[in-house]
């Protein structure tokens, strides 16, 4: 087994918060101006959940996707995600892929299987883990912790934008509506829930633009760590 607790002093921040909320954007900018390590875990679940419909496994098969996860071979490097040797990078980050990863990750012994993968993340010099539940469950010990949050109508607002500049036709209104189900599913679930920490920072990003959100998470691990 490995041992993880020689890891416990690397520093760890994590950021948590609902979809569309600029997690990932922030995350891999901290990750790059302190050069530590990233673990994208919202990508697990949405691997696991393209990867059981490629296999044709229900989605609330909870021990067919537990068994067919144990034989990933999971890999990130240069912004691309290859799984089992496939590129998977554009299949896990549809809409389609994200309403899927929520299903998925509502099964606890799905969460399980994982625990320990995103353990293994904690390496040195520190890390950036951005998710739901990183500074509630999986690292609980993290010494800056972040819950990045907007409004429901910011989140679908940005994504349209996203989606438009891609070229891709897209209902604001339809948008608005998984945003809000996958939100309600996120934060309802018995296991992991979507909330923030006791000791998270809470940033409301609705009015603030990526760099200011950056500035304050940096000052925040200025004053907690340095
Ligand atoms: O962050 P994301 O949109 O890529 O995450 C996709 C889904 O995965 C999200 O709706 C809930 C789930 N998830 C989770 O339950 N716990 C995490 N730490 C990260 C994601």
């Amino acid at each position: 087994m490995t041992n993880y607790a020689e890891n416990v002093t690397v520093p760890v921040v994590t950021i948590d918060g609902p979809g569309g909320a600029g997690k990932g954007t922030v995350a891999s900018a901290i990750a790059a101006a302190k050069g530590w390590h990233l673990l994208d875990s919202g990508a697990l679940y949405r691997i696991i959940a393209v990867a059981g419909l490629a296999q044709n496994i229900a989605l609330d098969d909870a021990q067919a996707l537990v068994e067919m996860a144990k034989g990933l071979e999971i890999s990130f490097a240069h912004e691309q995600v290859h799984v089992n040797g496939e590129n998977f990078t554009d299949a896990i980050r549809t809409e389609d892929a994200g309403n899927s990863a929520s299903q998925v990750a509502s099964l606890p012994t799905v969460r399980d299987a994982i625990f320990n993968l995103q353990q293994g993340f904690r390496r040195a010099p520190g890390l950036v883990a951005d998710g739901r539940d990183m500074g509630t469950v999986v690292f609980a010990d993290a010494p800056v912790k972040i819950f990045l949050d907007a409004s429901a109508e910011a989140r679908a607002e940005r994504r349209y934008n996203q989606l438009k500049n891609n070229g891709l036709g897209v209902n604001l209104r339809a948008l608005l509506e998984q945003i809000q189900e996958r939100d309600a599913r996120d934060r309802e679930r018995a296991v992991a829930p979507l909330k923030p920490a006791k000791d998270a920072l809470i940033i409301d990003s609705t009015k603030m633009t990526i760099d200011e959100v950056v500035a304050t998470v940096m000052a925040q691990i200025s004053s907690k760590i340095e």
